[in-house]
């Protein structure tokens, strides 16, 4: 498998992004980062969920937010649907693609949607087969596929065996998370290996959580076997709030400069990006954890002292 010349990287900052944080950031606010980030030259934003809002109390707004998407041409837009009821708001609003979620292991799958992982596959075909009648994409996630916060190792006939059923389903691409940012690269090459026994290369997406400094790496991993698509969260922000110990995200910021600097494409126009991850980290009042946003914050505070 040759390395890749381009990468598709998925922006999920407004929903992987901000659904861990605290504070509430106002509608108008997150209408406005995600204007900046179609001007970044990101193909795909999942901007938003339609969970539970007393599970994600700060993507309650989800319904406010679709309404003022900025329509572009080429932008896809995507969001969670956990169930039925997150279907049906989800149907009448210009969401092109729709992203079931569930994990590899027991013990994340109850804690994150409050079903065994028997219970949920009906939930999912039945939010898959009525999103597909929409004429929608389908996305398909799998949670902790690298370990599980409550039950340790997750074994690779595990995450087969979800990915199976979810592509029997009809999903259309399927992300596979390590959500709790404890995978390493050599992890990620065997259960890719493992996986790609039985499906195909060109269905998976990868989304890595940086919780342990690895995810750059671990793209790496799966770059060098060919892969080509993967989730990240402008600044690394994030994590899932159902998740112990979870944290940021694999900062797109980061990713697209290893990538750029390596000649690899990702079609960004980095001094945009920036402007949308200045504008971000304004909006949550913190300084955001990626190694750009850093060494920008680092470099305006010398200057501001000069
Ligand atoms: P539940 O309490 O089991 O739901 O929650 P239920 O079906 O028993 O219904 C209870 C009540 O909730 C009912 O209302 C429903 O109508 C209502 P009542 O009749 O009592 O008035 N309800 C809803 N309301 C609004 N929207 C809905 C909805 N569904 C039911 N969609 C549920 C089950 C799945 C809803 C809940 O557990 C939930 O919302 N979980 C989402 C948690 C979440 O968003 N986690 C983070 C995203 S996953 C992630 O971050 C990982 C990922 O990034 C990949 C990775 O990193 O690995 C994707
Ligand atoms: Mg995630």
């Amino acid at each position: 498998m040759s390395f890749p010349k381009e990468v598709f990287i998925k922006e999920v900052g407004p929903r992987d992004g901000l659904q861990n944080e605290k504070k509430l950031i106002p509608t108008e606010q997150k209408i406005a980062w995600i204007e900046k980030l179609v001007q970044t030259g990101l193909r795909y934003l999942e901007v938003t969920s339609f969970v539970h809002p007393k599970w994600i109390p700060q993507l309650a707004d989800s319904e406010q937010v679709v309404k003022h998407l900025p329509s572009h041409p080429d932008v896809t837009y995507a969001a969670l649907i956990p169930n039925r009821k997150g279907l049906e708001r989800a149907l009448d609003t210009p969401i092109h693609e729709f992203s079931v979620f569930m994990s590899a292991s027991e013990g994340h799958n109850k804690r994150n949607i409050n079903k065994t992982i028997d219970e949920t596959y009906s939930v999912l075909e039945e939010v898959v087969k009525e999103g597909k009648a929409t004429g929608r994409n389908i996305r398909g996630y799998v949670s902790t596929v690298f370990g599980c916060p409550y039950d340790g190792d997750v074994a690779v006939s595990q995450v087969v065996k979800v990915s199976e059923r979810l592509l029997e389903m009809g999903v259309d691409e399927l992300s596979l998370g390590d959500t709790i940012g404890v995978a390493n690269p050599r992890q990620v090459q065997q259960v890719l290996y493992e996986l790609t026994k039985y499906i195909p290369q060109e269905k998976i997406a990868l989304h890595f959580h940086n919780t342990r400094g690895m995810a750059l790496a671990n793209v790496w991993a799966a770059l060098e076997m060919g892969f080509t698509i993967f989730d990240s969260s402008l600044g690394g922000l994030g994590g899932c709030p159902y998740a112990k110990g979870a944290s940021g995200n694999l900062a797109t910021d980061d990713l697209n400069h290893m990538l750029e600097s390596m000649g690899v494409e990702t079609g960004i126009q980095t001094s945009q990006l920036m402007k949308a991850a200045d504008f971000i980290q304004e909006a949550v009042g913190k300084s955001l954890p990626s190694h750009q946003m850093q060494i920008r914050n680092q470099m305006r505070k010398e200057e501001d002292n000069r």
